[in-house]
């Protein structure tokens, strides 16, 4: 990898100081140089010295180091304290030469092998989906196929919500008004939630009753045990559906119902940091350091149920068999106290040695800034939003007629996909149909036309890869350059554990290829070596494309 070569050169020319000098990085000044080195600063304090006068010693080193000529066109000092390395045209040509003959294009191999324990998505059983459980889904998905690519070892787990308190409100309502189990229906689920969920609010009765039958089935009562099973295989077919479509996947379906086994054990560890309180059992887990509010867990009622932090708990338990380093939650960023909470307790009682963290994201908002609802107030459900999505598409779209369904599909799902997945998770965001469902701009659509459009003339010419060592103009210099990142980009984004990394850079090669096939035509061109070498650019920059896009979990449609 490039970067690594320039920071060894920069390592090798300020050794006999032996300071640690920081990394080479990408130029902010494009225009300038094409890496930057801002060390001086460091060094010359250190060694109380000008700036200035260590920047220049530096340059001459640089200079006079044998892998100069290779490396190098220019390399100046700027001041106040920057370095600026623009690359040799040698080198840019040799590293894209590398990247087209090595798997994963070069990526280098991990320092150490780990293991990824991935908690997302996180549905509800008996209750439909709605744009909320979008995020969860689709950047859980993306991070793990970023995670594997990088070479980690991943485990997923849906973790459904499968035995809270609309599972008791589903069974109150089918046993009143009469419903068999073998009548159950998935519209008579997705009309019965609503409908009970209401009836509790106005009533405090209901309330009681649903929760106590939701205690008995925990606990095991065998008639309601048998409606739960029936309720969630109907519920589970459904999301099963809508996972697929959306090309999410999970190794494991297992949900909360499964932790309760590993609760007694959870119990009996935890015993020592419990208290009693109220007749309910809690866990203090405040510390002095703490500048906000820090209640208590709550691990189990006064009645004896369980809570969703206990099923959380006890599914650490579990985990652990598998020894992951990391256990990730991707949930919505308004559970972060919650997971404090279970993060300390789980610390407390040394349950994993694994590292947890919550992968917190923000709300997915409509034009008004307001959650997406429907009109009479309910959360719109997932399906819906995809019907409306591709409304949208076909009514911007001039002509459509040649179009296949699958492909309409494909188109759909990255305006929605690339929507989200180019924001920094942690921020809400406004999901404005016409903006990402239109071909120009940063969108899905934008990014896919770009590949089909080089994908189109690279069908039509017969050619192999290989590269001269010449570049031939600014615009075909950016596109290279670019290419360069790859590396650096997708370790960013295990890192930070933000997809949004991999999006910018994708619609960023994207601008380049444009720019490229604007300025430069390809057809009809005489100079057979520069048509070579062009065609076998704009290969590898697609192939990168397309690899970044099932990392944002978005197919290529045939055409457009
Ligand atoms: N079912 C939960 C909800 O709808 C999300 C579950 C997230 N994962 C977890 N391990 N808590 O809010």
């Amino acid at each position: 990898m490039i970067q690594e070569q320039l920071n060894n050169l920069v390592k090798d020319v300020t050794k006999e100081w032996k300071i640690d000098i920081g990394e080479v990085i990408i130029s902010n000044r494009p225009d300038l140089c094409d890496y930057q080195w801002d060390g001086c600063f460091k060094l010359a304090k250190i060694l109380h010295k000008n700036p200035l006068e260590i920047g220049n010693e530096i340059v001459e080193k640089i200079k006079n180091h044998q892998e100069y000529q290779n490396l190098l066109k220019k390399v100046e000092f700027v001041k106040p304290g920057f370095i600026n390395l623009t690359l040799s045209n040698q080198i840019i040509n040799d590293c894209l030469k590398e990247m087209n003959a090595k798997d994963k294009f070069g990526l280098t191999p991990l320092k150490k092998e780990e293991l990824y324990f991935l908690d997302y998505g996180g549905p509800n059983i008996a209750k439909p989906l709605h744009v909320g459980h979008l995020r969860p889904a689709i950047i859980g998905e993306s991070l793990k196929r970023i995670l594997n690519y990088r070479g980690y070892k991943t485990i997923s787990d849906v973790h459904l919500g499968d035995y809270g308190l609309q599972i008791g409100q589903v069974i109150y309502g089918l046993l009143e008004e009469n419903i068999k189990i073998e009548d159950i229906t998935l519209n008579i689920l997705e009309d019965m939630y609503p409908k009970i969920s209401k009836r509790c609010k106005d009533n405090k009765e209901v309330l009681e009753k649903c929760s106590a039958i939701t205690k008995e089935l925990q606990d095991g009562n065998d008639l309601y045990q048998k409606y739960f099973q029936k309720i969630k295989e109907i519920s589970l077919k459904d999301i099963k559906r809508i996972y697929k479509n959306l090309d999410v996947d999970f190794d494991l379906w297992n949900g909360e119902s499964d932790a309760y086994i590993d609760i007694p054990r959870l119990k009996s560890i935890l015993k020592p940091y419990s208290k009693i309180s109220e007749g309910a059992t809690i866990i203090p887990v405040k510390n002095d350091l703490d500048k906000k509010e820090m209640p208590p867990l709550l691990l189990e009622k006064s009645n004896g149920a369980y809570l969703y932090a206990t099923t959380d708990l006890a599914s650490i338990l579990k985990r652990e068999e598998v020894k992951p380093n990391y256990i990730l939650y991707v949930v919505d960023a308004r559970q972060s106290l919650y997971f404090e909470q279970v993060f300390r307790v789980a610390k407390l009682g040394h349950l994993t040695d694994a590292k947890l963290e919550h992968i917190g994201f923000g709300t997915m908002n409509g034009t008004d800034g307001k959650p997406f609802k429907t009109r009479n107030g309910d959360m719109l459900k997932l399906d819906d939003l995809i019907i409306k999505t591709k409304e949208t598409f076909l009514s911007l779209k001039e002509d459509n007629n040649n179009m296949n369904e699958d492909d309409i599909n494909k188109i759909v799902d990255s305006i929605i996909k690339y929507a989200d997945l180019q924001n920094n998770r942690e921020r809400d965001y406004i999901f404005d149909l016409e903006k990402f469902s239109s071909v120009v701009g940063k969108t899905g659509p934008y990014i896919l036309y770009t590949y089909l459009r080089i994908k189109k003339i690279l069908d039509k010419e017969n050619f192999t890869f290989s590269i001269s060592d010449q570049i031939y103009d600014e615009h075909d210099r950016n596109l290279r350059l670019e290419l360069l990142k790859f590396q650096s980009v997708i370790d960013k984004a295990v890192i930070t554990r933000m997809p949004s990394y991999i999006a910018d850079y994708v619609y960023q090669i994207c601008v380049y290829l444009n720019i490229f096939y604007q300025n430069n035509r390809i057809e009809g061109l005489n100079d057979l070596n520069k048509k070579q070498d062009w065609l076998s650019i704009l290969s590898l920059a697609i192939k990168i494309v397309k690899q970044l896009l099932d990392l944002l979990v978005i197919q290529i449609p045939t055409k457009m």
